[in-house]
């Protein structure tokens, strides 16, 4: 049997994801009379004038949301290749998508375990159909290029006819970094997709906004892989309470995230990359195996109810391994000390 979870770190975790209790928060935002239709089309104009974009489009997963952008923006440029990060949700979660599916060509820029920069994107000879830009870069502890940085590797990729995608999983998470309007930094790219189940804590779902063209051909893309659902009133409800109860709260998960980031920091027996966090996802640098930390993490769980990951990445170094913290609602009763105790446990 499982055991049980008392409370947990995880933004995932079964004690936010019980369906009786979602329904019970959904209801209220679904007056008597609402027509099935109508939660989508409220959630695609809200979304669409965050990001300020002309048109936004509902889809059942970032996966298929992304794909398909960059299956038009390859389409119309008669291009198959597109640039982006070596570990872009695209080539390390997706088995193969953009290329079995789409044919699409992944040109991976920079090194594996940092930033893109201008410079390595210079060094891209070849004609590209878009690129792509992660915000925040997930597997490298959701770090963000600096403002001008984005500013200036996005006017690189549209001088030169290619457009650029936000990968915004998390964008909703990079804003405080910025401290510029969620539409500000969206307008530095063509299209952008943001996920509507990480930090809004939805049930499912994604979001792709941009022209209304592009939008419209990716409508076609959608039916084709089977993603135009008619009734997706229960993901687009989750997500309009996301709206309005967790999205502004997330400058609040960015401090909490940089407490508790500092507190582990200062405790010593891990450390965090970045030192300190830019989005509420950070990751924790621990001096053991990731078998060990695994096998430590269900330990925990079992003798105190309480939920840590238990997937945890390899680093690469021997004995270090790297666990993902993404701090949301979940971590609201847990201080700073407590989470770097919990992790010193992780051995
Ligand atoms: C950075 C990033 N991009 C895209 C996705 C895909 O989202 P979905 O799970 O909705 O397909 C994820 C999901 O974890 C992600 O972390």
């Amino acid at each position: 049997m499982a055991p049980e979870i008392r409370r947990s770190l995880l933004l995932h975790s079964r004690t936010r994801r019980d369906p009786h209790a979602v329904l019970r928060r959904m209801l209220d935002r679904v007056p008597p009379g609402t027509a099935p239709t109508e939660p989508v089309a409220e959630l695609e104009r809200r979304v669409a004038g965050l990001l300020g974009k002309p048109a936004a489009l509902f889809f059942p997963s970032g996966t298929m949301a992304q794909q398909t952008a960059l299956r038009v923006h390859a389409d119309r440029r008669h291009c198959r290749t597109f640039a982006a990060h070596p570990q872009t949700h695209l080539a390390l979660w997706e088995a193969q998508g953009p290329a079995t599916v789409h044919h699409l060509v992944h040109r991976p820029v920079g090194d594996p375990h940092e930033l893109i920069t201008l410079d390595e994107l210079r060094r891209v000879r070849e004609p590209l159909s878009a690129l792509l830009l992660e915000l925040p870069q997930r597997e490298i502890g959701g770090l963000l290029p600096e403002w001008d940085d984005l500013v200036a590797q996005t006017a690189w990729a549209r001088e030169r006819g290619a457009a650029v995608h936000l990968d915004g999983a998390r964008l909703w998470e990079s804003q405080p970094f910025y401290d510029r309007p969620v539409a500000e930094i969206a307008a530095l790219a063509d299209t952008a997709y943001v996920s509507l189940y990480k930090g809004l804590e939805g049930v499912r779902g994604a979001v792709l906004a941009g022209p209304e063209d592009v939008v419209g051909e990716a409508s076609v893309w959608r039916t084709r892989l089977g993603g135009n659902l008619p009734d997706a009133w229960p993901e687009a409800v989750a997500a309009l309470v996301g709206l309005d109860e967790t999205l502004p709260r997330m400058a609040g998960f960015l401090d909490h995230a940089r407490a508790i980031a500092a507190a582990i920091n200062a405790d010593g027996y891990a450390r965090t990359r970045p030192e300190v966090p830019q989005t509420p996802l950070f990751h924790v640098l621990l001096p053991v195996s990731r078998e060990v930390a695994s096998a430590a993490s269900r330990r925990l769980l079992e003798e105190t109810g309480i939920e840590l990951p238990t997937h945890l990445r390899a680093t690469g170094v021997p004995d270090r391994c790297a666990l993902e913290l993404s701090i949301g609602v979940t971590a609201d009763d847990f201080t700073p000390a407590e989470v770097a105790e919990l992790v010193r446990r992780l051995r």
